[in-house]
């Protein structure tokens, strides 16, 4: 499918001031501290790319939401302090993104500099896409370099307007996850096995769709799950759902069943999950079997399933799947050629509960083995979503995935298909 907009190997750079709009929209600690620095090592290779072709380089990005107001917890310093250690490099820091000080700073920078600019977002013009403020940051430099992939869903001062007032083309970094993310979408390595989690349907009906639609098997968990289940009339106790979109649950089922009447397709639910009627690390668990009975069969036998077996109990919540629904997906996995997965089986993100030795993160372990190939067989390997990449970067696992998205909302748009405003405005090649 290629990447069909200009980028930085298709324009004459030396000599010139470049604007490079990077998202280092990065997770701080209380302390102020970044916990993860991926989306800051993956904007390295263009920063390179542009300093050995003889720029200079000024780089704005947004940090948080701090809603136009100036919040020093929302500083861009920190990730001035962790770009200057990965480049092995002074970097100058302007204490505003416009105005006479950025002004006088991006004209004292030499090629071969860098210099970060304050938070976006620290000006309630950005959000709103002004075309004043869009013009004042242009007035930085002489071309313009889109590569801040995780904002480009959102049509911003510095993702939209501004590129009608300088030339603007793509980074490395953008270029590769749009041309990644739209290559596995159109024309994957078959089969294709996709598996999205997470809380809310509603959140997600784009990418569920697009993935009934492209794949070859689609696995259903996480809190998401439960609204399927409810639609199955299946008990989930006191679960997170969505009551209100056990219609729309209905309306993929069927969609689903459709597809797979007609061709080899798997839309799969779990038949299994961990029930505990607390969310803490010390609440008892149990595997409730409620469709296969394999595990509640194996438990008690050579004596009958006792009925609570196979039903979540009225004060029970279902925090993650079960092992013969990990098992299966796993499994499953073992045939499939491409993988493509975006959100959590079970609870992971819950502070005390988060990480691989969490009482509810068994069933997202076992996909990530999978997907590393633990099992056998090594599929090519796709992560999408805010939280699932999360998880990996805590893990420190992001290189043991062929490609680890650096964005949240804007992967998942560009999987349900939509344009991105921060790519449609940039010049075409
Ligand atoms: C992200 O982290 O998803 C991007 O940086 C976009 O941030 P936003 O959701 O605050 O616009």
């Amino acid at each position: 499918m290629g990447f069909s907009k200009k980028t930085i190997k298709d324009i004459d750079l030396r000599g010139k001031r470049v604007l490079l709009r990077a998202d280092y929209n990065v997770p701080l600690n209380k302390a102020g501290e970044i916990t993860t620095d991926y989306r800051i090592k993956k904007s390295v290779a263009t920063i390179k790319y542009l300093l050995d072709h003889g720029c200079s380089v000024i780089i704005c990005s947004h940090l948080g939401r701090p809603d136009g107001k100036v919040d020093k917890t929302y500083s861009l310093s920190p990730v001035v302090h962790r770009l200057s250690k990965l480049l092995g490099m002074h970097i100058f820091f302007s204490d505003n993104c416009v105005g006479p000080e950025a002004q006088a700073a991006a004209e004292q920078l030499q090629t071969g500099q860098v210099l970060v600019l304050e938070n976006l977002r620290f000006h309630t013009e950005e959000e709103a896409n002004d075309e004043d403020f869009a013009k004042s940051l242009s007035g930085l430099a002489d071309v313009f370099v889109q590569d801040a992939f995780g904002v480009v869903h959102r049509a911003h001062a510095s993702t939209d307007a501004i590129t009608n007032y300088i030339p603007s083309v793509a980074g490395l970094l953008l270029a590769n996850e749009v041309e990644t993310i739209n290559d596995v979408m159109a024309d994957p390595k078959r089969p294709l096995m996709t598996i999205i989690g997470g809380a809310k349907i509603s959140d997600k009906i784009a990418i569920l769709k697009r993935f009934i639609d492209v794949a070859d098997f689609v696995a259903v968990g996480g809190a998401m799950a439960n609204t399927f289940l409810l639609a199955e009339n299946i008990k989930i106790g006191k679960s997170l759902a969505e009551k209100e979109e056990v219609p729309l649950a209905r309306e993929i089922i069927a969609l689903a069943r459709a597809k797979s009447k007609k061709t080899n397709f798997i839309f799969y639910l779990p038949q299994d999950g961990v029930a505990a009627k607390g969310m803490t690390k010390t609440s008892p668990t149990r595997v409730v079997d409620w469709d296969s009975h394999v595990f509640a069969d194996v438990e008690n036998y050579p004596k009958k399933v006792p009925r609570e077996d196979t039903r979540i109990a009225a004060d029970e919540m279902i925090l993650d799947i079960g092992p013969f629904s990990g098992a299966f997906i796993a499994g499953g996995m073992q045939l499939a050629s491409t993988v493509i997965w975006n959100g959590a089986m079970g609870v992971t993100e819950i502070s005390g509960l988060q990480g691989p030795v969490g009482p509810f993160s068994h069933g997202t372990e076992l996909i990530v083995e999978a997907m590393q190939g633990q099992f056998g067989h090594k599929p090519f390997t796709v992560l999408g979503g805010g939280d699932t990449v999360g998880y990996i970067e805590d893990r420190g696992l992001t290189d043991s995935f062929d490609h680890v998205s650096t964005g949240g909302g804007a992967s998942m748009e560009l999987m349900s298909g939509k344009k991105l405003p921060g790519v449609e405005a940039l010049m075409n090649k």
